[in-house]
């Protein structure tokens, strides 16, 4: 049996109409920075990154996009925090050469996955890469990464829900919930 979140949730960080508003501003305020006629390829990574990626690109009208996937590990079940290597499993099956790239992701808490992710399409020669990230949890962060447009800036707790999991749980939450980690029980196996 999983554990019922309900047990282990600390608080509820990020409540879904606060989540809702601001991804309406950010589909908003992404929008002057993506012009008619250029390409624009939205990147989302797997998995966390997408109850953000498809909420967000609803609310970006403006030019003609497309949606692309990367999946990439940071660290396996049961750890909490990621080490410097990362790896990608799943890569894009565009060229991204000559396009406006957006990379729409969960959390950046070390900055060590986007930038490796940076790093390696850097070599595709894009026109340009943007991050746009729901939550930034800045006091953990060990690379620098540019964050051109941020949810929200979070404090140094783990968090879960609205993509993001617990043990690959719960990402379908619509609130971004903290952990109370004394009174959560992993899954077996
Ligand atoms: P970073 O490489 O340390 O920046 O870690 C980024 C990745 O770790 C994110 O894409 C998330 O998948 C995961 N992550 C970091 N913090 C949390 C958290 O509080 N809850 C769930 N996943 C997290
Ligand atoms: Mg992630």
């Amino acid at each position: 049996m999983v554990q019922d979140y309900r047990e282990y949730i600390d608080k509820v960080l990020v409540s879904e109409e606060q989540i809702k508003t601001r991804v309406r501003e950010l589909g908003a305020e992404s929008q002057p920075g993506l012009r008619r006629g250029e390409e624009i390829l939205i990147v989302c990574i797997l998995r966390g990154g997408v109850m953000f990626t498809v909420d967000l690109v609803r609310e970006i009208t403006v030019p003609p996009l497309a949606i692309e996937f990367m999946a990439v590990s940071s660290y396996g079940s049961g750890a909490r925090q990621s080490e410097g290597e990362v790896r990608i499993t799943l890569d894009l099956n565009t060229r991204i050469a000559g396009k406006h790239v957006l990379i729409v992701e969960d959390i950046i808490d070390s900055g060590n996955t986007l930038a490796s992710v940076i790093e390696l399409l850097q070599t595709r020669s894009p026109k340009s890469i943007y991050v746009c990230t729901l939550l930034d949890k800045y006091e953990r962060r060990e690379v620098e990464v540019p964050i051109r447009y941020c949810g929200f800036k979070i404090k140094n707790e783990f968090v879960f829900g609205y993509g993001l999991d617990m043990d690959e749980y719960y990402r379908n939450l619509p609130f971004v919930g903290t952990v109370d980690l004394d009174r959560y029980e992993p899954p077996a196996g």
